[in-house]
């Protein structure tokens, strides 16, 4: 039996499927169809690329949360109530071309927390699901293992409902600053570099009920409006967000560690996304498995597995449409040596918000001129850094990892550059960097970086995501060819 699994209806919409055997046969982003950022909504490209894996065999259909339980929370709080039925959600035309099947549902951070625990390399965890909210936990701790049949089985240990969210938070500061909350909670991640924590005891006594249990005083569902830190500088919100958010997962980490049977860590759920407070995460556990997509999206992967029940063969985050042909390495390090930047569009479209080579742009991290020279392509706020992707070998020569991270192969945790100075481009205000590990795994851009290393004795790469700005990632090769129109770069496929 197929599982195919769904998330959409709120936002970052995807769809997944699970063979018969835990392979994961596809993954992917309505917002990379639709062309819409963030699209909240399946689209006929995505449902068309799934159903394609699904032909003449039995599949069943699985959604990421449960409709009636959103509903009474949603109900409690006087805000309007989505639709309950799965057809109404996904759209009767969609569910149409997905077999008009009967939707099993999941509870959603337990949905997030089969994403994480099924692809993890454990075979027991404890998970922490932090985001801004499922049906009614906005952060949630279990117990996770296989039985003797190879089936997963979750326990719930402890979790704290709505409205006290870590996530929704950090997104009220978000809009705060002007940014679009549910989207732009990076940028406010990286201003937090260029302040000072200046107003976390104001934060703290306005906002906070008890920071130690995680309550707030107020439903920051509805934002913190635009008088709150009237005059305060955008960079020192930012500063005091990000170090009060970091002292709130680590109260829930120090919980976690606690209550938890494992000493391995499954960490999922946006705020799973915030790299920086991700290198605190290796004082609580040693080892550590945030999967390449612990938001929303991923969730399709997680309902999806919670219908496979077991462990699935996680290999790549190479799981989206495929480009074929094999990866371009001669072309791009031709590019890379005489206009010292490329795209390339080539394999299968990652599974995740960040780009891991096979969407990418790539340029010579080397000397200063190269961060204005991407930012113009870009075209994005000046302050932001690049990411480097580096042969995973190299990086304690390049870089000083965090407490217990000897990798990070989906860009899931900052580290400190040793040589801000020689690699400007990719170290932040801070000298740190979004630092992204290739092992020895035969992919294509581990291919391309060992030719790199060996022609130039650099084993690293700035990557930086190949999109047209305000657009989602390019994802076919038709969207390859509007970016290298519209921007005049060569993008290689
Ligand atoms: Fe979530």
């Amino acid at each position: 039996m197929i599982h195919i699994g769904i998330s959409c209806g709120f936002h970052d919409a995807g769809l997944s499927v699970v063979s018969d055997t835990g392979e994961i046969l596809f993954a992917g982003h309505s917002e990379r169809y639709s062309k819409k950022k963030h699209d909240a909504n399946l689209c006929d490209g995505i449902v068309d690329e799934a159903m394609k894996f699904v032909v003449n065999s039995d599949y069943q259909l699985h959604y990421y949360e449960k409709p009636w339980l959103k509903a009474i929370r949603q109900f409690r709080a006087g805000q309007p109530i989505g639709p309950l039925s799965i057809k109404q959600i996904i759209g009767p035309e969609l569910y149409e071309k997905l077999g008009d099947k009967t939707v099993h549902t999941h509870v959603h951070h337990k949905t997030h927390a089969a994403a994480g625990f099924q692809t993890s390399p454990f075979n027991d965890a404890t998970v922490v699901i932090i985001d801004a909210i499922g049906e009614m936990d906005c952060i949630s701790i279990w117990d996770a293992c296989y039985d003797k049949n190879g089936i997963a089985h979750y326990t719930k240990l402890w979790s704290k409902k709505y409205p006290d969210s870590i996530g929704m938070f950090y997104s009220a500061m978000t809009q705060r600053v002007g940014l679009k909350p549910m989207d732009e909670e990076y940028i406010l991640m990286g201003m937090a570099a260029y302040g000072k924590p200046v107003h976390i005891h104001q934060l703290d006594n306005e906002l906070f009920e008890s920071r130690h249990k995680i309550a707030f005083k107020n439903n920051l569902h509805i934002g913190v409006g635009e008088d709150f830190l009237a005059g305060a500088d955008d960079m020192d919100i930012a500063s005091s967000t990000q170090y009060l958010t970091e002292n709130l997962i680590e109260t829930v980490m120090s919980k976690a560690r606690e209550l938890g049977k494992s000493r391995n860590l499954v960490y999922g759920g946006g705020v799973a996304l915030n790299c920086l407070a991700n290198r605190l995460l290796g004082k609580h556990f040693k080892d550590i498995w945030i999967m390449p997509n612990p938001g929303d999206a991923g969730n399709s992967l997680g309902a999806a597995a919670l219908g496979y029940g077991r462990k699935l063969n996680w290999k790549t985050a190479f799981l989206g449409t495929d480009i074929k042909g094999g990866y371009p390495i001669l072309e791009t390090i031709r590019e890379l040596k005489y206009n010292k930047m490329v795209g390339v569009a080539s394999g299968r479209a990652e599974f995740g918000p960040r780009a891991l080579g096979n969407r990418s742009l790539l340029a010579d991290p080397r000397g200063p001129e190269i961060k204005d020279k991407v930012n113009e392509i870009k075209r994005r706020q000046k302050f932001r850094p690049f990411a480097p992707i580096i042969l995973e070998e190299h990086v304690h020569e390049y870089f000083s990892m965090p407490l217990n991270w000897n990798n990070s192969r989906y860009m899931q945790v900052i580290a400190n550059c040793r040589h801000p100075d020689l690699y400007p481009a990719i170290a932040h205000h801070d000298n740190t960097s979004r630092v992204q590990t290739v092992p020895k795994d035969g992919s294509g851009v581990r291919k391309l970086l060992e030719v790199w290393y060996k022609d130039t004795g650099c084993p690293m790469l700035l990557n930086t995501s190949l999109n047209i700005r305000g657009e989602p990632m390019v994802n076919d090769r038709s969207d390859a060819d509007r970016f290298e129109k519209l921007y005049n770069l060569k993008v290689v496929s």
